[in-house]
């Protein structure tokens, strides 16, 4: 895994020229990562070139060229998929634009970072990790936790057995943006557009998490609702966190807004994941705790720059302690020196996007890649059967694919 520690020499560096599909939240964020990491990882092995990005709407598109520094842009995604000066495509759209576009980058040799859950269905990841596979291009998926400095000290401390042998796993993701039932019904509510609901959008986070820091999900059982069946149809172009008005004409919300689960791990761990977008009160809990014979650990995105940790012992003193984020801690120090000076949301993306850059420049594949994605759609195909089942399934591999 490559480091930073800011030291090192000033090479010349080979050129990375990126193309961006979807230039929404997680296009601009991402490409606000391209801009910062020349100033912010003096080791990087490569220096990206924003070329050209691509969105159906055209305020977003001159945006992305008169504030971001995009060569250019484009109205059709293939325009970047096939430019001659990409190096990587960067893919942001909705979910179920996702396999066409990766396997239209594929064909062109091109390396593809894809947000999470890369197909809104188990079979659509399937079908991009094959094309990857096929034209051995370097990919990865946007599990952006897996870089906060506190969750990669969580995960180091689980593997030197600090906590002892681990028993208990709680994996949740409860964001609110869903809460409000006046939130207009964007593509993330929608199967035909962004598959399923938040057992790709928030769960992929909450299970890839636990397969990196316990390992591989067995069995799952689970259980699925929509809390909040209809919602306003929003204007063409309106963000998805747009909100309607009362008595604007409604359509329906097609997949799940609630997952609760009880899994097991290989190793016999015992867990439950939930994941929800219409909780209130909850803002943004991506959150884990890790239960072992010697200790345990909890970290919640709320308290980003903070990790929980439990180590046994006989004292009266004995009890959980708070170790804040600091520059002691892995890529910390890129953003900020000193301890307890957080870092935010958007410095994981760019630990992510350095690390995406770099594998890259070296022509190395990337952790996590498609792999890690076929990973948890493994488990998400479990879960689906067991709607149905009622009973426990076995997570088996989505067919390291003959889909086509
Ligand atoms: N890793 C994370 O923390 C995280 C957070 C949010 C979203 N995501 C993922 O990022 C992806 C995008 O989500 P978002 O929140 O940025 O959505 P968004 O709706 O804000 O952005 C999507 C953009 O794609 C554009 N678009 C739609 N159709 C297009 C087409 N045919 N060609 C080009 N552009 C098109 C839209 O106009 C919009 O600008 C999703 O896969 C989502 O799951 C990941």
């Amino acid at each position: 895994m490559p480091h930073d520690d800011r030291e090192g020499p000033w090479e010349v560096r080979p050129r990375v020229g990126i193309g961006v599909v979807g230039f929404g939240w997680m296009g601009q964020a991402h490409s606000r990562s391209y801009r910062r990491i020349p100033m912010l990882f003096r080791r990087r092995a490569a220096e990206p070139d924003l070329v050209v990005c691509s969105d159906t709407v055209a305020a977003r598109r001159d945006e992305a060229v008169t504030a971001f520094g995009f060569r250019e842009s484009a109205e059709d995604w293939r325009a970047v998929c096939e430019h001659p000066d990409v190096d990587a495509v960067v893919v942001t759209a909705p979910n179920q634009l996702h396999v066409d576009v990766v396997e239209a980058a594929c064909a062109a040799g091109k390396h593809v970072f894809c947000e999470k859950p890369v197909g809104g269905t188990p079979e659509q990841t399937a079908r991009a990790w094959a094309a990857a596979r096929d034209a051995g291009v370097i990919t990865a998926v946007g599990y952006n936790y897996r870089f906060a400095p506190l969750v990669r000290h969580a995960a180091e401390l689980i593997r030197g057995g600090s906590l002892g042998e681990i028993t208990n796993y709680r994996g949740r993701f409860f964001s609110m943006y869903g809460s409000d039932p006046l939130g207009v019904l964007s593509w993330r509510y929608e199967q035909e557009e962004g598959g399923y609901g938040v057992s790709s959008d928030l769960l992929s986070h909450s299970v890839d998490l636990a397969h990196m820091l316990v390992g591989p999900i067995a069995r799952i059982v689970g259980m699925r609702a929509t809390t909040i069946e209809e919602r306003p149809i929003p204007q063409p172009g309106a963000g998805h966190y747009g909100r309607g008005r009362a008595g604007d004409p409604t359509g329906p919300v097609t997949n799940e807004d609630y997952v609760g689960a009880l899994a097991v791990f290989e190793g016999g761990v015992h867990a439950t994941f939930e994941a929800s977008r219409t909780l209130v009160g909850p803002e943004s809990q991506m959150a884990f705790d890790v239960y072992g014979k010697k200790g345990a650990l909890s970290w919640n995105l709320e308290r980003l720059n903070e990790l929980r940790l439990y180590l046994a012992g006989d004292g009266p003193d004995t009890g959980y302690t708070t170790i804040f984020g600091g520059d002691r801690f892995p890529y910390h120090g890129n953003f900020v020196p000193g301890s307890a000076n957080g870092i935010g949301f958007e410095d994981l993306l760019a630990i992510e996007d350095y690390e995406f850059l770099d594998a890259v420049a070296r022509g190395e594949q990337h952790e996590p890649g498609f792999g890690a994605a076929l990973d948890f759609v493994a488990v998400q195909a479990a879960l689906v059967r067991s709607w149905e089942s009622g009973s426990w399934e076995n997570v088996v591999p989505v067919a390291k694919v003959e889909m086509r």
